[in-house]
């Protein structure tokens, strides 16, 4: 659409800093007039059309232009290659890990020193967890950030997070950073000068002189942390004031509502994707908009702003992609690829939370129902977009999925959930699980999981019993977990230490910082001496390390398992077995998971279902032909068993 104005207004800028819109800058001269009418009227939607707001629009403007200048000519040329790759991040070549620097090795120069270990393991992709400065002691991981452009230095410097960054480029890595757009630390600058008095930066953030706004909010907001930070309003002494936060007390939430903020924050992204970040991990999204008389979570302006910082990260920094970190139900995660005029120009990337929660589920009960009930709603994604798929995080499991989903298998939701909590507290008769519950709410019976991928599939009480066939049970289904989660479609991400099969980490109950959050038992401080045994013959890290490796390697083989809208459920003909059917041009992988502790059959005939059948059926994980039976004989799966069968 032309608008006159809004055009002169940009051409008005481009002039004056002198960008060369007929030549080499011609690519970002077209993204900016082809997404101006949509950044113009997302931002009205907002902020509204009123004169006033004209030099926030104007800010605005200028902020693309500047981001898009202080782009290096390494990382433009990157974005042209990215853009004639297509969806570059569709690809079934990436697999990622998510680590805390720290934990993991120490530093970011000692990441750097570090990148050999995931090339052996395959992992081309890493997510650092927050490196931005954050109070020592409290900082929720570091998810309460002081200071959006310096890196702590417990980490290093922004020259070392540089330098990595390089090094990672060099070996063709892709690198992923947080954005933490709902809140800041009460130890950020803002909130400081907010605290000293200045009405300005008090505007940053929701702060009311009575309870009368805090009690109305309250009254809909559901709680993130009843536990540790029940409510979602903490008084502040200096102020003498409430303020809004909804995580820990030490968390302030952003108010939206002040374009000022936005423009700040939108500022800081630019950043980020101008130190070359190839996907911004946008945290909590879902909280970015409140509202007194609703929940505060997934209003429709919180999509607005999503839409409006994708169109501006679109014309000046088209490489980086978007991941909307949305722990939310089933329904609403598919909102953050968008909707209507928007669909697929939000996020490019949710989390499959609902999917990781389901494979839980399925492990726990051995019956995949519940997991097929909820396919329906997982399937609507987009093509364009995708997903981070996962088994674990350094959050807890939440249990967030319909209660429909748990009916349609025949179970009842109250009961069925309490099973879930149970089994994986381990205090249910017979669990193999070592995991504890998290964030238990009385008021709703809510309760969410922490535990490690080894300790929830069994392998802490399997080593501590001495027990050689529990542990090849568990060393089964973590690999059974992971496997289901690699191949899926979308991007996998490992969480540290997973891929050597690490057990909680009870160390965190020593300090005090850490002692009331039990999701850092699941957050390791990685022992070097341990990793060694990845090379060592039997023991349970090489059993786990050498076939993460495999299954990446046979990822990185099959174009098919690229998230191109090709996958298919199979016919759950045996409510024990998933299976999903990955296609592109002539390729054709069967994925067969035995959910069930004990051997699972499957009729033949399920090959039928999509064309003809094959003659043969390799399967790329034990290397070995299988050739389909008649439609009276039956597949055999061992328990825990998966298949990844190539048609032929
Ligand atoms: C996200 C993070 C979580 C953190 C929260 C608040 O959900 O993953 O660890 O506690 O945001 O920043």
């Amino acid at each position: 659409m032309y608008n006159h104005r809004l055009h002169q207004q940009i051409n008005a800028v481009l002039q004056k800093e002198q960008i060369d819109i007929g030549g080499a800058d011609n690519h970002f001269f077209t993204r900016f007039i082809a997404n101006a009418t949509a950044i113009d009227s997302l931002f009205q939607e907002i902020y509204g059309r009123d004169d006033n707001r004209d030099p926030f629009f104007d800010r605005l403007i200028q902020q693309v232009v500047q981001a898009y200048i202080q782009r290096s000519r390494r990382l433009r040329e990157r974005d042209a290659e990215k853009a004639a790759k297509g969806h570059w991040f569709l690809s079934n070549e990436i697999t990622g890990m998510s680590l805390y620097v720290d934990r993991f090795c120490g530093s970011l120069t000692e990441l750097g020193n570090r990148l050999d270990y995931f090339r052996k393991l395959g992992v081309n992709f890493l997510h650092l967890m927050p490196v931005f400065e954050s109070p020592e002691g409290e900082s929720d991981g570091g998810y309460a950030v002081a200071d959006f452009r310096k890196v702590d230095k417990r980490f290093g410097t922004l020259e070392d997070l540089l330098g990595l960054q390089e090094k990672m480029q060099e070996e063709n890595m892709y690198l992923m950073l947080d954005i933490v757009l709902n809140h800041t630390s009460d130890q950020h600058e803002w909130a400081k000068k907010a605290k000293q008095g200045d009405p300005d930066y008090q505007d940053y953030f929701y702060m009311y002189a009575d309870r009368q706004l805090p009690d109305r909010f309250d009254q809909t907001m559901p709680e993130i942390f009843p536990e540790s930070a029940p409510g979602n309003f903490t008084w502040n002494e200096e102020t003498g004031k409430w303020v809004m936060t909804v995580f820990h007390r030490y968390q302030w939430d952003l108010n939206y509502t002040n374009p000022t903020v936005f423009l700040e924050m939108l500022g800081n992204i630019f950043f980020y994707a101008n130190l070359g970040v190839d996907i911004l991990r946008i945290d909590a999204p879902a909280f970015i908009w409140k509202q007194a008389g609703t929940t505060c979570q997934n209003l429709p302006q919180a999509h607005t702003l999503l839409r409006l910082i994708k169109q501006c990260v679109e014309v000046a920094a088209p490489g980086m992609a978007l991941l909307g970190e949305a722990i939310v139900a089933p329904k609403e995660i598919m909102k953050y690829f968008g909707t209507g005029l928007y669909t697929a120009k939000e996020c490019d990337f949710a989390y499959n939370a609902t999917h990781m929660a389901l494979q839980w589920d399925a492990l726990a009960t051995g019956d995949t129902r519940v997991m097929l009930a909820a396919q329906h709603e997982i399937m609507q994604k987009p093509f364009g977009t995708s997903w981070i798929n996962y088994t674990r995080c350094h959050d807890d499991i939440g249990l967030g999925y319909d209660d429909y989903m748990i009916r349609h298998a025949g179970y009842d939701p109250r009961e069925h959930r309490r099973f879930l909590k149970d089994y994986f507290s381990g205090i249910y008769a017979g669990s193999p699980a070592r995991g504890a519950l998290f964030s238990v709410n009385p008021k709703t019976n809510d309760a969410r999981i922490s535990g490690s991928l080894a300790s929830l599939c069994g392998l802490e009480k399997a080593i501590g019993e001495q027990n050689e066939s529990a542990v090849q049970l568990s060393v089964a289904r973590i690999l059974l977990m992971q496997a289901h989660s690699f191949f899926l479609g979308g991007l996998p991400v490992i969480f540290y230490g997973d891929e050597v099969g690490y057990t909680n980490d009870y160390s965190y109950l020593q300090d005090d910082s850490k002692s009331y959050d039990n999701r850092w038992m699941h957050r390791p401080l990685i022992d070097w001496e341990k990793y060694r045994n990845i090379d060592k013959e039997g023991t349970p890290e090489h059993r786990v390390f050498s076939a993460t490796q495999r299954l990446i390697r046979i990822r990185k083989k099959l174009v098919a398992v690229g998230d191109y809208k090709n996958l298919a459920w199979m016919t759950p003909h045996n409510i024990h077995i998933a299976g999903y059917l990955r296609t592109f041009e002539d390729q054709k992988i069967y994925c067969l998971f035995n959910f069930r502790d004990q051997p699972s059959r499957l009729t033949w005939f399920a090959f039928r279902e999509h064309g003809a059948v094959p003659d043969s059926l390799y399967d790329h994980w034990q290397d070995k032909e299988y050739e389909p039976g008649q439609d009276h004989e039956y597949l055999l799966l061992e328990p825990y068993q998966f298949l990844l069968l190539e048609a032929r």
